[in-house]
């Protein structure tokens, strides 16, 4: 089994999008896929047509009043699913309460291995509460998820910085990798940011890139991913040969952990 969380301290970069559309692409090859929705906003669930009504959600697995097993609920496109809605705001209150509350999410995972392929963790829009930390003690790999807009590059190192930062703090093993979304071949700004992006984070940067499609907005309106809605979409190309990434073994782990020096302009 391996965890991947999807993050970044601003929101409206792809996280949610990217996450979602994963996992429809991994379950299509055939993965036993998890999604958890570790946000109150709810997108994923949202994007995956799930209400929880007065279900558990990722609130209650957190807590440790429901065994995770109860709470998965079967998705659209393959993908099991665990959702959240605006209750999972008050875990950040009851964090205080809990015994190693930022661990909680690792711990409830363990029951899971010989059930899923791959565990996908959507998180909310920061870098240091609870429920980041918690994916980020869970993950094997976090996945910055960069816009590719202005000012990406800057923003994508010190997103970086920042995570590498947790991680020597808490002594978390996760990898980083960095993920392209939003990308707009028609602009020459676009590609050359593309291209900085590269020499900067080397193999770190997932070679496929995440490019607009409108696809992927109509999509999380019908609470499908894009794989169910539209199969021949360039948006279902680019996840499928992001689920390929996924699915090779990194050539060099050690290749990985660390960004590249490439100097920026004005470091
Ligand atoms: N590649 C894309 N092409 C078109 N729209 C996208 C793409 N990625 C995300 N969006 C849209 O941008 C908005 C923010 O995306 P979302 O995945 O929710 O971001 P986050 O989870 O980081 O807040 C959503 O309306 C989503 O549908
Ligand atoms: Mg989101």
């Amino acid at each position: 089994m391996q965890v991947f969380s999807f993050v970044n301290q601003k929101g409206g970069c792809g996280k949610t999008t990217a996450a979602v559309n994963l996992a429809g692409a991994l379950a299509a090859r055939g993965s036993r896929v998890l999604l958890v929705d570790l946000d109150p906003q709810g997108h994923a669930t949202m994007g995956l047509g799930c209400d929880p009504g007065e279900d558990p959600t990722s609130l209650e697995v957190l807590a440790g009043t429901c065994d995770i097993q109860s709470v998965i609920t079967p998705g659209p496109g393959g993908i099991d699913l665990i959702p959240a809605d605006l209750r999972l705001a008050e875990f950040e209150e009851r964090a205080e309460h809990t015994l190693r509350p930022e661990q909680a999410l690792s711990f409830a995972l363990r029951g899971l291995s010989e059930r899923y392929d791959f565990v996908l963790l959507d998180c909310p829009p920061r870098a240091d509460g609870v429920l980041t930390i918690n994916a980020l003690r869970a993950s094997d790999t976090a996945i910055l998820v960069v816009e590719t807009g202005a000012f990406a590059l800057q923003g994508a190192v010190k997103a970086l910085s920042i995570f590498e930062e947790i991680r020597a703090r808490d002594d978390s093993r996760f990898e980083m990798r960095v993920l392209a979304t939003l990308f707009d071949r028609r602009t020459r700004f676009a590609r050359d940011l593309l291209f900085a992006l590269h020499s900067r984070f080397g193999p770190v940067l997932f070679e496929s890139v995440i490019r607009t499609s409108v696809r992927l907005r109509e999509a999380a309106a019908c609470g499908v991913p894009v794989q169910v809605l539209d199969k021949r979409s360039r948006a279902t190309g680019d996840f499928d040969a992001l689920a390929t990434e996924c699915l090779m073994e990194p050539a060099d782990p050690s290749e990985l952990t660390q960004s590249v020096p490439t100097p920026l302009p004005g470091d």
